[in-house]
């Protein structure tokens, strides 16, 4: 049996044999789980960006960290985007459940630290939601000795040194949706996007959401407030790096948190 070990970067779940996984536990509880959404992104942006963008920030955490990463739940909650095709949703109340069963299983193998890298805006409260529904779970099972189990959730495109950076290099024309910084992130991990750049006329200013029908209204191009046309391939890598810095430090913290 091939052995897992710090070295050995990023460690993936996904390639690792459960006998790895068990061995793997022996010296770390912690795991990261990367969380995105598969949505419209404006004119040029592609479908799958929350996903790519959070699964990249969380192979980079991997690689530093040395911590297991999860394959990454690419569908998240974004019904207001379901007026643009391309787009698939999962309801609030089957995004908790997803994330609560996921996490149980978890819990169940013995991990005691989840972090989950998220790319969606929309899914926090959903995510946050599952915690508590997990923590309750836990508590209330007879199978399992879970009183350890912890969850953290971090949104890459929150972390402080990502925010200043994306004022920086894009000011007011970041916006809400369609970013520019994500959009970087994801010509830096798949340079053909670069061909569907295009320059776009002024975007529609950001704004509140509600259904999908009123998004669509308001945000006739699917952006909000941004101009994704600005995005380069090397602020991508900037970012990216950022991002994972940033959050390797607040892994290490977790992990140690008594
Ligand atoms: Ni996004």
């Amino acid at each position: 049996m091939k052995e897992l070990s710090h070295l050995e970067i990023p460690a993936r779940l996904d390639l690792c044999s459960w006998p790895e996984v068990e061995k793997y536990l022996e010296h770390c509880k912690g795991i990261i789980l990367p969380i995105g959404s598969t949505e419209q992104h404006g004119p040029t942006g592609a479908i799958g960006t929350d996903a790519f963008t959070a699964q990249a920030v969380a192979l980079e955490v991997g690689k530093r960290s040395g911590v297991l990463v999860a394959p990454a739940q690419a569908y998240g909650m974004a019904e207001h985007h379901l007026g643009f095709p391309g787009t698939m949703s999962l309801r609030p109340n089957t995004l908790l459940n997803l994330i609560h069963d996921l996490l149980v299983s978890l819990a169940r193998h013995g991990f005691e630290r989840v972090f989950l890298i998220n790319g969606h805006g929309g899914n926090i409260a959903t995510v946050k939601a599952a915690f508590a529904e997990t923590y309750k779970t836990l508590s209330n099972s007879d199978l399992l000795t879970c009183e350890n189990f912890r969850c953290k959730l971090k949104n890459w495109f929150m972390v402080s040194d990502v925010f200043k950076k994306a004022q920086e290099l894009y000011g007011d024309r970041e916006g809400q949706h369609a970013t520019p910084s994500e959009i970087a992130i994801t010509l830096h991990l798949e340079p053909s996007l670069q061909l569907k750049q295009v320059p776009l006329p002024d975007p529609s200013p950001s704004g509140p959401i509600y259904g999908p029908k009123d998004f669509r209204e308001r945000y006739p191009d699917g952006r909000m407030g941004s101009d994704p046309y600005l995005a380069k391939s090397v602020h991508g890598k900037l970012l990216l790096d950022k991002a994972a810095n940033a959050l390797t430090q607040d892994l290490s913290n977790f992990l140690k948190e008594s």
